[in-house]
């Protein structure tokens, strides 16, 4: 993977206007997080072939073969306050279903609050991480890894976990997918910025199966049965259990995919 290469693809104005290849680095949500201290603007990518401690939500590890995924930290600070963030990681996973479908015209789902889905496997997963200052909007580390071309997947992640070339039995154009994601981030994060929450919010719903839907939610442990019914204005689910409304702001969604 090289900056040439990767720039003569994009096609967003403003994401990926300044690229950092890395051929192994510890975690590029690291390396973005430094740049953000260090003042860098909006936009910057950061971009691996391999990392050595790739994070994952809640403390988890993020598995990925070398050189066959899309492993990278977009700078972002969208137009949000500080209750809000948890739309980051909905505006994310829906930019890069929209980008899955598009491309290669697959059945794809978005998972609250940051997962994205085929069938009951992931194949993308979501980490923003935050850096706040003091009277400005928040900027944030956008860190996504896609499974693209890997098709053997460590025992313990194996049945959960696919990758989109095991989906369309090609092996994909990682530049190509890379620069339509970047695209529909830009699109979405502009459109956030612009007031259109809600819409961004419904089109995430259309395509997410949760709603309607039996949900177990394990927060910190504790585990919360419900129906999903909405996603709020701040990106929080709401589910109804025993005639009472829940608001999630943070936690793991399971549910039964043979409903
Ligand atoms: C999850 O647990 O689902 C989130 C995984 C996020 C992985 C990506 S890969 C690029 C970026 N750098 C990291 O260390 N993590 C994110």
């Amino acid at each position: 993977m090289n900056e040439v290469e990767i720039s003569r693809r994009i096609k967003s104005e403003v994401f990926g206007k300044l690229i950092r290849v890395y051929d192994a680095v510890d975690s590029t949500n690291l390396r973005a997080i430094e740049l953000i201290k260090g003042g860098e603007e909006e936009g910057t990518l950061v971009i691996a072939e391999e990392q050595t401690a790739g994070r994952g939500r809640r403390g988890k590890a993020w598995f990925s073969e070398k050189g066959k995924n899309l492993l990278f930290s977009l700078i972002i600070k969208p137009c949000i306050n500080r209750d809000s963030l948890s739309l980051t990681s909905l505006t994310a996973a829906l930019s890069v279903a929209k980008a899955v479908q598009t491309l290669y015209g697959l059945p794809v789902e978005c998972k609250w609050p940051n997962d994205v889905m085929a069938g009951s496997k992931k194949f993308c997963g979501i980490l923003p991480e935050t850096v706040l200052r003091e009277g400005d909007h928040p900027r944030i580390s956008l860190g996504i890894g896609i499974n693209v071309n890997q098709k053997i997947f460590p025992a313990e992640i194996a049945e959960r976990t696919v990758s989109l070339s095991m989906l369309t039995g090609k092996e994909l154009d990682r530049y190509e997918l890379l620069a339509e994601v970047l695209q529909h981030l830009e699109n979405n994060f502009r459109r956030l910025g612009e007031g259109y929450k809600r819409e961004i919010l419904d089109e995430w719903i259309r395509f997410s199966f949760h709603f309607g839907r039996e949900v177990s939610i394990n927060v910190d442990g504790q585990v919360i049965n419900g129906i999903a019914e909405d996603v709020a204005e701040d990106g929080s689910l709401i589910i109804r259990s025993r005639d009472e409304k829940i608001k999630i702001i943070s936690g793991d969604v399971s549910y039964d995919t043979r409903i």
